[in-house]
C-alpha cells in the first residue's frame, strides 16, 4: 500500500515573514490524514532550519529543492545533501525541469544527485516530464522513459524514492493533460519501475505536478497509479495546498 504524497515546491518564493505560511499548512492539516497522506513543504533552503524548529510537533514534513551531487567539497554557492537534511530537510526535489532546462541538467546528473540524497538520509522526488513539442511529436513516453532509465539509481529503496510526472508545458501556466494523459503516463512509469525492480517498483510512489489546483485535484489524484502531487505555485497559499490535501482520496 503506497501512502499518498502532497509535496509544495515554492521555487524561489518565500522569505521569514512567509514562514507564517508554513505553520498554517502545519496547523491546517487535519487528524483525518494521519496515516492515509504525507504532507511536505520545500522551500528556499534559508527558511528550512527556522521551519524545522517552528513545526516541531507537526507532522509537515520539509524537503529542498535540489543538492550538489558530492559529499563536500570546492563548489562555491552549493549546498549538499547533508547540509540540507540537517538543516530539515528530509526529501530533495532534483531534476526539476526548470533545472533540466535552465541549468542543462542531465539524466546522468539527476541520477548522481539522486544517489547522494539517498546518501545523506533523505529521499529524491525525481522529476520527469516531456515538452511540449515532444508531446505534440507522439514521443512523451519515449522521453519519460528515457529521462526515467537514466535519472533513478541503480539500486535504490523503492520506499525511499519518488518520481514526480510533470509534463513541462502544464508547469505554471494553468494547463493540464487530460485524464487519459496522465493515466496512461502514469502506467507506463510504474510498467517501467516494476519491469526494472520487481514488486518493489510497486511501492514506489509516483506524482503528478503541473498546475495542480483545489478544482482539478479530486480527480487527478483519483487516478490509478497517481499517489499525490508537486504543487508549486497553489502551494504558496494555506487554503489551496490544504484544499489539495483534503481532496486526497480517502481522507
Ligand atoms: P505548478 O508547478 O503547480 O505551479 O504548475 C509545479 C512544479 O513546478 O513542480
Amino acid at each position: 500500500m503506497r501512502k499518498r504524497l502532497i509535496a509544495g515546491n515554492w521555487k524561489m518564493n518565500g522569505r521569514q515573514a512567509d514562514i507564517a505560511v508554513i505553520l498554517d499548512i502545519g496547523q491546517g492539516l487535519s487528524t483525518s490524514m494521519e496515516g492515509k497522506v504525507e504532507t511536505v513543504i520545500c522551500p528556499p533552503a534559508t527558511l528550512l532550519a527556522t521551519c524545522r524548529d517552528a513545526l516541531e510537533g507537526f507532522t509537515l514534513a520539509l524537503g529542498a529543492q535540489d543538492c550538489h551531487a558530492a559529499e563536500k567539497g570546492a563548489y562555491t554557492g552549493d549546498l549538499s545533501a547533508a547540509m540540507l537534511c540537517e538543516a530539515g530537510a528530509s526529501y530533495i526535489i532534483l531534476g526539476h525541469s526548470e533545472r533540466r532546462a535552465v541549468y542543462h541538467e542531465s539524466d546522468e546528473l539527476v541520477r548522481r544527485k539522486s544517489e547522494a540524497a539517498l546518501a545523506a538520509g533523505a529521499i529524491p522526488i525525481i522529476c520527469i516530464g516531456e515538452t511540449l513539442s515532444e508531446r505534440e511529436a507522439g514521443d512523451t513516453l519515449l522521453i519519460v522513459e528515457r529521462q526515467l532509465a537514466g535519472s533513478v539509481p541503480a539500486s535504490p529503496d523503492p520506499q525511499n524514492l519518488v518520481i514526480a510526472y510533470e509534463p513541462v508545458w502544464a508547469i505554471g501556466t494553468g494547463l493540464t493533460p487530460t485524464i487519459k494523459q496522465i493515466a496512461e503516463v502514469h502506467r507506463a512509469v510504474r510498467r517501467q519501475l516494476v519491469a526494472r525492480f520487481g514488486d518493489a517498483g510497486e511501492h514506489v510512489r509516483i506524482l503528478y505536478g503541473g498546475s495542480m489546483k483545489p478544482d482539478n485535484a479530486a480527480e487527478i489524484l483519483g487516478v490509478p497509479d497517481v499517489d499525490g502531487g508537486l504543487i508549486g505555485g497553489a502551494s504558496l497559499n494555506a487554503d489551496s495546498f490544504l484544499a489539495i490535501a483534503h481532496a486526497t482520496p480517502g481522507v
